[in-house]
């Protein structure tokens, strides 16, 4: 009944908010994942896991250790580790056999659990060639330096981050930080959050969650990866799931974080196996 062109007709809105419920209504959603599985070394890790994002959503997934959660994230990004089966549409488009740059380019991003050092790369540099793949636009390094100061400084990142190499020697709240920093610089459709809030002290994850907030509307969607409740008393997800032994076992509001909170996973485990 509800999302029927009638609503829109009996109430009579203006030609603006229409037109605006027409265009929401024939986009496609951001992300549609079904029956997803995938296996490496030939273990299945993902069981058929099916999920739709929808522009203007927040979505966590709450999960125990080695569930799958990062598993998950890698393939959406098109890591070659995995078989995979199932399908995965980015905006309409089925992306499932394309490769990272070019989910890049879509607007699909990935902030790592581990972020890794590449020795020699700098900070602004890789900030450059991802810009650049993003947008299909060549940047200078001092064009990218103009870009990023405002990000760096709202991120609480000294300007000397820029020429470090990346990663080299970054604490792990830094390099946390500084996915968050190729996020704001970026502007993904959307982004994958694996685990960003572990290693944060409470005033780290503040601004990390300031950051996320920023980019957040209407237009963008997010996949937050993480243990605990905390982060989400600084962003509220639209959407939660419990995700155990490589499938989604329940979904719920923001209350089942909470609920996670309380019970542990174990508790789903067990709902998951009757
Ligand atoms: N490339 C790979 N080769 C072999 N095994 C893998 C590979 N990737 C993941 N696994 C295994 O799959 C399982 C799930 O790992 P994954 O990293 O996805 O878990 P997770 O839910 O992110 O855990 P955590 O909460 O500890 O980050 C683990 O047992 C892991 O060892
Ligand atoms: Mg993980």
């Amino acid at each position: 009944m509800e999302g029927g062109p009638s609503d829109s007709d009996t109430l009579n809105p203006p030609f603006g908010t229409r037109l605006g419920a027409y265009i929401l209504r024939v986009m496609p959603d951001l992300l549609v994942i079904d029956d997803l599985r995938a296996s490496a070394e030939g273990v299945e890790i993902l069981k058929g896991v099916s999920l739709t994002i929808k522009r203007g959503e927040i979505h966590a997934l709450m999960g125990p250790n080695g569930s799958g959660k990062s598993t998950l994230a890698n393939v959406l990004m098109g890591h070659p580790s995995y078989k995979t089966s199932g399908s995965i549409l980015f905006d309409g488009v089925d992306i499932s056999k394309m490769t990272p740059e070019k989910r890049g380019r879509l607007g699909m991003f990935l902030a790592f659990q581990y972020p890794e050092e590449i020795p020699g790369v700098s900070v602004v540099n890789f900030l450059r060639a991802a810009l650049s793949n993003r947008t299909g636009t060549e940047y200078t390094v001092l064009e990218l330096r103009l870009k990023v100061t405002d990000a760096m400084e709202a991120l609480g990142m000294d300007a000397s981050f820029a020429d470090r190499y990346l990663n080299e020697g970054f604490s792990g709240g830094e390099r946390k930080r500084n996915e968050i920093l190729q996020m704001a610089v970026l502007e993904p459709d959307l982004a994958v959050l694996d685990e960003t809030d572990s290693g944060l002290d409470i005033d780290a994850l503040k601004i990390v969650a300031e950051g996320i907030g920023q980019l957040a509307g209407p237009d963008r969607g997010f996949l937050i990866i993480t243990h605990y409740q905390r982060m989400l008393d600084y962003i509220t997800p639209d959407i939660v799931h419990v995700f155990v032994d490589g499938r989604i076992v329940d979904t719920g509001g923001a209350d089942l974080a909470k609920r996670i909170e309380e019970d542990g996973y174990e508790a789903f485990r067990v709902g998951a196996g009757s």
